[in-house]
């Protein structure tokens, strides 16, 4: 599949969430979150980019605050802008220097998903670095 075919097909999954309960399609960004978005940076970003381990230029990703804050070049997401969030063009690869994680490019997936939350508005409910 194709990025985009990912994307819609996420968007689709999320805007059917919850259908059935009377009918109405409910999404919760706390939830999409938690579940979708927290185990890739966790697993994908922390070890790098957390107060556990290290906090390499100077970017935290495990809090709301380390994004918004970002690092040595600011924000790290703008919400509802992929262009302009550093953090969408580090993932995507698009130059060696910048390229996150630096090694291994995320599966499409993992990248549609994080695509996927900074459309969003990039919802995050974690209040300070706690994991
Ligand atoms: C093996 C360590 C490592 C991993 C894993 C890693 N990073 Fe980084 N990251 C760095 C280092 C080192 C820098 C600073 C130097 C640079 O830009 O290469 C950095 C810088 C960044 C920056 C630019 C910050 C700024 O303001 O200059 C972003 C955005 C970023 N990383 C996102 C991510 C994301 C998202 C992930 C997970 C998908 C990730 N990184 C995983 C080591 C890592």
């Amino acid at each position: 599949m194709k990025p985009f075919t990912i994307l819609l097909t996420i968007l689709a999954m999320l805007s059917g969430a919850g259908a059935g309960e009377a009918g109405s399609a409910t999404y919760e960004p706390a939830q999409f979150f938690r579940t979708q978005i927290q185990p890739i940076l966790e697993r994908r970003c922390y070890e790098c980019h957390s107060h556990q381990h290290e906090v390499e230029g100077e970017l935290a990703l495990d809090s709301e605050l380390g994004w918004e804050t970002g690092g040595e070049n600011g924000p790290a997401v703008k919400p509802g802008d992929l262009k302009n969030s550093p953090l969408i063009q580090a993932i995507r690869h698009l130059d060696s220097d910048s390229a996150m994680p630096p090694k291994k490019k995320l599966p499409p997936i993992e990248i549609a998903l994080l695509e996927t939350w900074v459309l969003l508005g990039a919802p995050d409910p974690r209040t300070s670095s706690n994991p």
